[in-house]
């Protein structure tokens, strides 16, 4: 059901980047491989034998996509003990990535391993090597963790020439002496090299980083450290003072130290705010103050105050979804104190607070032009809907000729959209692999739930990031079911496609068919961290799916995920497999694309693949 093209151009993506090879012969390095793991102790799990391919049945083993080399060793955790002989591993000249993290290796590491040229993901982390690091890392490396080792000695200068390196962590080893001058590592995103003995200055290089990434070693001094690094266990003084100090002596060439500090726990101030806000003094303080002076809050509004369009008599109340347990009416929503969360093409959603503290989303589809009765029917279709633990079901809802209101809970985590994208660079907070993929799965579920519900007649029909919601466990779940039919026609033309299948572009008419790209197109969001809506390509603006489509056939490069995600080791199968899902799911034929169930299953089966 996948299309046979990608799953080869994406394997080769995994197998990856581009090798100028020379013609390796196989049996030698099938011959390398079975060397190394002769002269380690390992457990059962490896299966490896003369007589077996090596390329399709051995365990941790990855081939080049035409059979000539080996191009990945991934054996994670399985009790490898001892130490790794030379000319064995380091025999493997087209081997991109080597993980051998969290077994007991010890002893040196062989140079041959650190010299191969086209190594870029060498993932050692918690094993019990020693020895130097050695000065000949190979130049394309983007991923190197030996962090939790016994590595000794320096680190190696020629860090500072490795401008393809994403992650650095070198964490708890017995590094000494001074941190290489690195100038400029545009593509590092990751670093940590907490816990060692290191001296002198932190580099210019490296000052955008976190003063965590440089904890424990005693002699490190410089931004983002305040000074020497014994002193950074005190306390450090509460925002407010920091930042209060920052404009009294700007030209103090000391105060840049003050100023970054001042700026981090500023805006770690300002991203805790609203969090603090929401937990604790949206149901006491907050309702008791907007009793008082209720306009004082510039941005605040009563409910009422666009309600115009309500009439509180007996025949328009407020209609409450079955099962509903909450105990307000009309009147108390209207007295509710009200904020802007978003505004769409039919209307304006707002986040309002009642009186007694609970807090809902209210969505005014204010542009909605249908008679009672259609709109009747379709919440109708909306109750008749088993409850799904990834659907967002309504509360309440009210109809009048000028006013229609949709009530539902409110999310406290927000949308997908808000946590990938944040609203400012600042405001962003990294959302890992494990996050994305549980929200993913949740989202499809609950697609594939509307699906699979009323004789296979229900389409959602706008699926996109912000109708995915989050709660604080980070469960994604569909809101805005049932809206679709009401909310079609005010959707403007003029808005760029993004999540929209070309078939819909055209027939207006969205099936479930169409929701399978909408979802696909999201996956493309969540692996790329880009928002859909258009993407420059090269030579004109595309969307998101052609974008991937013209960066993985042309470029080859792992520069299509989002660099965030580079930050966490050994996801690199996932993180392909999932790509191939997404185009599998944004192909243009609507009857190649899987079913919303065969999408459910694919997205657990990638999970359970991965030991
Ligand atoms: C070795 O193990 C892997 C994964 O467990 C399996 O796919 C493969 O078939 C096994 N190979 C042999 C020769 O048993
Ligand atoms: C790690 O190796 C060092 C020698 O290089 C040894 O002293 C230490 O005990 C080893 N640690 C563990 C946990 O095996
Ligand atoms: C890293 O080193 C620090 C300081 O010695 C120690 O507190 C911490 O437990 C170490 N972490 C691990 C996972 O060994
Ligand atoms: C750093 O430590 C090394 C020895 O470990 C020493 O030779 C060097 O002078 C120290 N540098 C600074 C700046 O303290
Ligand atoms: C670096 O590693 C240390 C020790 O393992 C940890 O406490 C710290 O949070 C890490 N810092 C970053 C930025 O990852």
């Amino acid at each position: 059901m996948m299309p046979q093209s990608y799953s080869v151009t994406i394997q080769i993506l995994l197998l990856l980047l581009v090798l100028p090879q020379t013609k390796a012969d196989l049996n030698s390095e099938k011959q390398a491989l079975l060397d190394f793991i002769d002269a380690v102790h390992h457990g059962e799990k490896v299966n490896w034998s003369f007589s077996t391919s090596i390329c399709t049945s051995w365990v941790g083993i990855s081939c080049s996509p035409d059979g000539s080399h080996v191009c990945s060793v991934r054996l994670p955790g399985i009790g490898l003990r001892g130490s790794l002989p030379e000319n064995t591993i380091g025999k493997l000249h087209g081997l991109v990535g080597l993980s051998l993290r969290s077994n007991t290796l010890s002893g040196n590491l062989p140079s041959d391993i650190f010299s191969l040229p086209s190594l870029r993901f060498l993932y050692l982390q918690h094993n019990n090597f020693s020895g130097h690091i050695p000065d000949n890392l190979p130049p394309h490396l983007m991923f190197l963790d030996l962090s939790y080792n016994s590595f000794t000695g320096k680190i190696p200068s020629i860090i500072q020439s490795l401008t393809f390196l994403i992650g650095l962590d070198l964490q708890n080893n017995s590094l000494i002496g001074p941190i290489p001058n690195v100038v400029d590592l545009p593509n590092l995103k990751s670093l940590n090299l907490s816990f060692n003995y290191l001296n002198g200055s932190i580099p210019s290089g490296f000052h955008k980083f976190h003063a965590s990434s440089f904890k424990g070693n005693l002699m490190l001094c410089g931004a983002p450290l305040k000074q020497f690094s014994l002193a950074s266990s005190t306390p450090i003084l509460s925002p407010l003072i920091v930042s209060q100090k920052v404009p009294s002596d700007i030209s103090n060439k000391k105060l840049n130290t003050w100023t970054k500090v001042a700026i981090a726990l500023g805006v770690l101030a300002v991203m805790l705010i609203p969090v603090v806000i929401v937990v604790f003094c949206c149901f006491k303080k907050k309702v008791g103050e907007q009793n008082v002076t209720p306009k004082e809050k510039g941005e605040k509004l009563i409910m009422e105050e666009f309600g115009s369009g309500v009439q509180t008599n007996e025949r328009n109340r407020l209609m409450f979804f079955e099962g509903c347990c909450y105990n307000f009416d009309l009147d108390d929503l209207l007295r509710a104190s009200a904020e802007v969360l978003g505004k769409g093409s039919c209307g304006t959603t707002y986040k309002a607070i009642l009186e007694e503290g609970t807090i809902l989303v209210v969505k005014r589809l204010k542009e909605v032009a249908v008679v009672k009765r259609e709109f009747e029917q379709q919440m109708e279709i909306v109750q008749r809907l088993d409850h799904h633990p990834n659907v967002v079901r309504p509360l309440a809802y009210y109809y009048s000729k000028d006013e229609k209101l949709m009530v539902y809970d409110y999310f406290t985590t927000g949308s997908f959209s808000k946590l990938l994208h944040g609203s400012s660079e600042m405001g962003r907070t990294p959302l890992d692999w494990d996050s994305r993929l549980k929200i993913m799965a949740g989202a499809a579920k609950g697609i594939a739930h509307i699906h699979s519900a009323n004789g296979r007649k229900l389409v959602h029909g706008n699926i996109k990031s912000s109708n995915v919601l989050l709660s604080i466990d980070l469960q994604g779940s569909i809101s805005d079911f049932g809206l679709t039919p009401l909310t079609s026609l005010c959707v403007s033309p003029k808005s760029p496609p993004g999540y929209q299948a070309p078939e819909v572009n055209e027939s207006r008419k969205s099936t479930q068919k169409s929701d399978v790209y909408s979802f696909g197109v999201l996956l493309l969001e969540m692996l790329t961290g880009k928002t859909p809506a258009q993407y420059s390509g090269h030579d004109d603006v595309v969307d998101l799916p052609k974008w991937v489509q013209s960066v993985v056939r042309e470029e080859w490069t792992a520069e299509v995920f989002d660099l965030e995600l580079m930050r966490y080791p050994n996801i690199e199968e996932e993180l392909v497999q999932m790509l191939q899902l997404a185009m599998a799911c944004v192909a243009v034929m609507p009857d190649t694309r899987p079913s919303m169930e065969e999408v459910v299953k694919m997205i657990e089966d990638i999970r359970a693949s991965i030991y």
